[in-house]
């Protein structure tokens, strides 16, 4: 069922309509790229008549990390902020699967590049959202020949919108050269992330994904798939520096993301990666994956913050 009320947001410390809510245009952020962001999902569960959001908290405490290196003081705290979350998506009726945007930024109408000494504010919008990247198929990516920002230009684990310009290219250039996405290399010439996706990297039985200090974002969806990779598919996860070749030879490769999901590769820079399609574990990945995010797995239903406060049911696998 969609609803028929306005969808609703935060903004300037007030709940409004979203299509109520403005922003003047020498905003420093627009400006400067000053601002940091999220994204969340939830994920609406028919049977239940429930609106899950997927670990709501983790995002929030993400959230703030990036605010702090930003110098951006958020005034509400993670609970607060999924407590607002919550509400939004209830106030506005929303019965399908939804897309949270939180955003906290220089709010001055300033002209002079800096962090400090400047107004902060924040908001959170909702809107209804499918597949952000197909997932019924093997992606076919490319390394780009941009590489990713470093710690020291703009810090990757921090959600910056101005960094989404370095992925805004790879992300372009791969797609006019026909990839569906591009993987991007750091400034030593190893394997980082994807535009907006973490990623793994099956080698004989084992998962490898690129440490912390790869310039990655810290992402919540590589968080969650280690565990479940760990404790459901009795995969072990080394967290090791990866080169660009062993993308070619691996027997599987995978993206992750809140917005990508769970998207495995089918190819990279042309090469096929195992028989060119989606792999054993990617399939089991997807399959577990989109159980657990619609709240269907009781083991991890403290991963999923239910929305709707009259359709709190039982939860029933596991
Ligand atoms: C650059 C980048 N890396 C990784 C991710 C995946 O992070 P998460 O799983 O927390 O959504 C994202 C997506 O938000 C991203 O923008």
């Amino acid at each position: 069922m969609e609803t028929q009320l306005p969808i609703l947001c935060y903004h300037q410390g007030k709940i409004m309509p979203l299509a109520d809510a403005k922003i003047g245009i020498l905003t420093h952020a627009m400006s400067y790229g000053t601002g940091c962001f999220e994204g969340i999902r939830a994920y609406y569960n028919a049977d239940h008549g429930q609106l899950y959001i997927f670990r709501a908290r983790e995002h929030f405490e993400r959230f703030h990390q990036s605010a702090r290196i930003l110098m951006i003081d958020v005034k509400l705290d993670p609970d607060a902020l999924v407590k607002m979350t919550i509400d939004l998506l209830s106030q506005s009726n929303l019965h399908t699967d939804a897309y949270i945007r939180p955003m906290a930024y220089k709010t001055d109408e300033a002209i002079g590049v800096r962090l400090h000494n400047l107004k902060d504010d924040i908001y959170i919008a909702c809107l209804p959202f499918g597949n952000y990247i197909d997932v019924d198929r093997a992606l076919n990516v490319g390394v780009s020949s941009w590489k990713r920002v470093d710690d020291n230009m703009i810090p990757a684990r921090g959600k910056i919108t101005g960094s989404y310009v370095n992925s805004a290219f790879a992300k372009s250039e791969a797609q006019m050269n026909n990839f569906d996405e591009a993987i991007m290399l750091d400034n030593d010439g190893h394997v980082s992330e994807g535009s907006a996706e973490n990623l793994f990297m099956l080698r004989n039985g084992i998962a490898y994904t690129p440490p912390v200090t790869s310039n990655i974002l810290e992402g919540i969806t590589r968080q969650t798939i280690m565990t479940l990779l760990r404790e459901d598919l009795n995969i072990p996860v080394v967290e090791r520096v990866i080169d660009r070749t062993e993308l070619y030879v691996c027997d599987e490769l995978i993206l992750c993301g809140t917005g990508a999901q769970i998207a495995p590769v089918g190819t990279v820079d042309h090469r096929p990666v195992g028989n060119g399609g989606i792999g054993k574990v990617g399939h089991s990945l997807q399959n577990l994956y989109f159980d657990v995010v619609r709240g269907k797995v009781a083991k991890y239903s403290n991963w999923c913050t239910p929305v709707h406060v009259e359709a709190r049911q039982p939860l029933t696998i596991g």
